[in-house]
């Protein structure tokens, strides 16, 4: 594969109708096998807390965690430009404060960016950081970590005044200087608006296909997770059944004795 997507290189494919695209990333293997699958943005998400950790949403997560699998889906990354969340906590505050946030995720995960959470609410903020050149995706509609806030991972921008929300969100993210916006949980009519206005590359998930690019977690692409199964979610294999009966017939041949075989043992 050739050298790794850059920041330029995501916007020339948004004017060139090229679509992007995009999965989240948790460790070394997978991020290597993604990446020789040739996905473009490797999203080491705050997912990690439902789909690694098992808790119910994705504000436990810390900082110290999102650093640890940022830095092992960065050295399986050859390719793909690897973006890493800003975890619930980490953005809320100063310029300055967040600004040491992603420093520290740049500087010890070797990763090229990082994502956080919230339109206009975020946009000084989102400035604060692309002004010092520290690249920033943005994420608007169902943000995850306002889980509480909308009584649940809910569709966002149903309905005139909250579709003008998104937009504006959108915008404010956009002219603050990110470089890429996710969009989440948006009716498809809406997402395309967006895409239409913004000259910054729209990803989107539960957005419809009218978006620059698509992410989806790996976990609910391969199978893997069986908590929360949104409607947009399509599932490129069935990782649990295949994971299942392949861990089931090694215990089996353990039990009967036929696993190890002489082949797999070392001679005297
Ligand atoms: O945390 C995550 O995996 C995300 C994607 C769903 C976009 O933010």
């Amino acid at each position: 594969m050739s050298s790794r997507v850059t920041l330029p290189e995501l916007g020339r494919m948004k004017r060139a109708g090229q679509r992007i695209v995009s999965v989240t990333a948790y460790d070394y293997s997978m991020a290597r096998l993604f990446d020789q699958a040739g996905v473009d943005i490797l999203l080491v998400g705050d997912s990690l807390g439902m789909v690694i950790q098992g808790q119910e949403n994705t504000l436990p997560v810390t900082l110290d965690q999102m650093i640890y699998h940022a830095a092992a889906v960065t050295r399986g990354a050859q390719h793909a430009l690897v973006t890493c969340d800003l975890p619930f906590g980490a953005c809320h505050g100063a310029g300055e404060r967040v600004m040491d946030a992603a420093v520290r995720v740049l500087k010890e995960s070797g990763c090229q960016a990082v994502k956080l959470e919230g339109g206009v609410r975020m946009a000084e903020t989102i400035r604060y950081l692309t002004e010092r050149h520290l690249p920033v995706m943005a994420h608007v509609g169902l943000t995850p970590q306002s889980v509480h806030v909308f009584g649940g991972f809910k569709v966002q921008g149903r309905g005139e005044e909250q579709a003008a929300r998104v937009l504006e969100d959108a915008e404010a993210v956009a002219e603050a200087g990110a470089f890429a916006v996710i969009l989440e949980g948006i009716p498809a009519t809406l997402a395309s608006e967006v895409t239409a206005r913004l000259a910054i590359p729209t990803i989107g998930i539960g957005a419809g296909a009218g978006c620059d690019g698509q992410v989806l977690v790996s976990y609910d692409l391969l199978g893997l997770f069986e908590g929360i199964q949104p409607r947009f979610v399509k599932r490129y294999l069935e990782g649990g059944e295949a994971i299942r009966e392949a861990v089931g017939r090694f215990a089996r041949e353990v039990r009967e004795g036929t696993f190890p075989g002489p082949e797999h043992g070392f001679d005297p």
